[in-house]
């Protein structure tokens, strides 16, 4: 399994970083086995696996069920973990239980948390020995406020992002998610630290990419946003398997050949 150090070598080394969600066992085994660097089990499990119109609903008890299926489908790849809405931002002793028992029980190698006024939190988590990876520019945790559009697109705001990435790393953040930032602003922000930077809609001068399973496959996803790129049809495909599953149940033509228990109890009794 890959390290934080490695991606750090990754990045110094011009070699691009893979991320991709995966939420459950067979999901994170495809992303072990094409060679992912590294699985994100995103809150965007909520509209992706659970059917919700945003990250908003998702818990924290739906983070640790997936992520520790995750790890069961790839138990050789470095797994970040999202701290789902509303479990960081009450008191801060209850975000820093919550971020404690989602690291211990999930099984992942690192919490994602979302936003750019946390450094108190990140510096207690890194305290307590958990590894945190920053997300800033789009946070969807956020898009009741913020809408889903570019970000940091101002001067201003493109300089408080480098500042709040330059203050992550000194309190050891170990990377971050760039999302829907300028590409100009990403490449300047990557020169600006040694963390890796990891981009969604941020061009490709990040330090790595991160998409979502079910963009990358088509896979019961609406019409994705124009910075996905879609590598396969799973909802073509799976619709196509299952009508033929139908109209062979219809037709008798399955189960056929594939009738499993052959012994004829009735035997005797047919022939006499
Ligand atoms: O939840 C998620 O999938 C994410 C990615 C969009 C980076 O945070």
């Amino acid at each position: 399994m890959k390290s934080t150090m490695d991606f750090v070598e990754m990045k110094k080394n011009g070699e691009k970083i893979t991320m991709l969600t995966a939420y459950d066992y067979p999901s994170a085994r495809q992303a072990e086995a094409a060679g992912v660097d590294m699985i994100l089990v995103g809150d965007s499990l909520g509209m992706t696996v659970l059917g919700y119109s945003s990250t908003v609903e998702v818990t924290l008890e739906d983070m640790i069920h997936h992520a520790k299926a995750a790890r069961r489908g790839a138990p050789d790849t470095y797994i970040v973990v999202d701290m789902p809405f509303g479990t960081y931002h009450v008191s801060r002793e209850e975000a820093v239980r919550n971020a404690i028992r989602l690291y211990q029980e999930s099984g992942a190698n690192a919490v994602k948390i979302e936003g750019a006024h946390l450094q108190q939190f990140v510096h207690q988590l890194v305290d307590a020995g958990i590894p945190v990876v920053g997300h800033l520019g789009l946070t969807p945790q956020s898009v009741g406020i913020t809408g889903f559009r570019m970000q940091a697109s101002s001067r201003e705001e493109a300089a408080e992002l480098i500042e709040t990435l330059e203050t992550f790393e000194a309190l050891g953040v170990v990377m971050a998610v760039l999302e829907a930032i300028p590409a100009d602003l990403a490449g300047k922000a990557s020169a600006a630290t040694k963390m890796p930077l990891i981009g969604i809609g941020a061009g490709v001068d990040t330090d790595g990419q991160v998409l979502v399973y079910h963009d990358v496959l088509k896979y019961g996803t609406g019409r994705p946003p124009k910075f996905v790129k879609q590598y396969a049809d799973f909802d073509d495909a799976g619709i196509k398997a299952i009508r033929g599953y139908v109209s062979d149940v219809k037709d008798k033509i399955f189960p056929d050949e594939h009738t499993t228990y052959k012994k004829k109890v009735y035997e005797d009794e047919n022939n006499g």
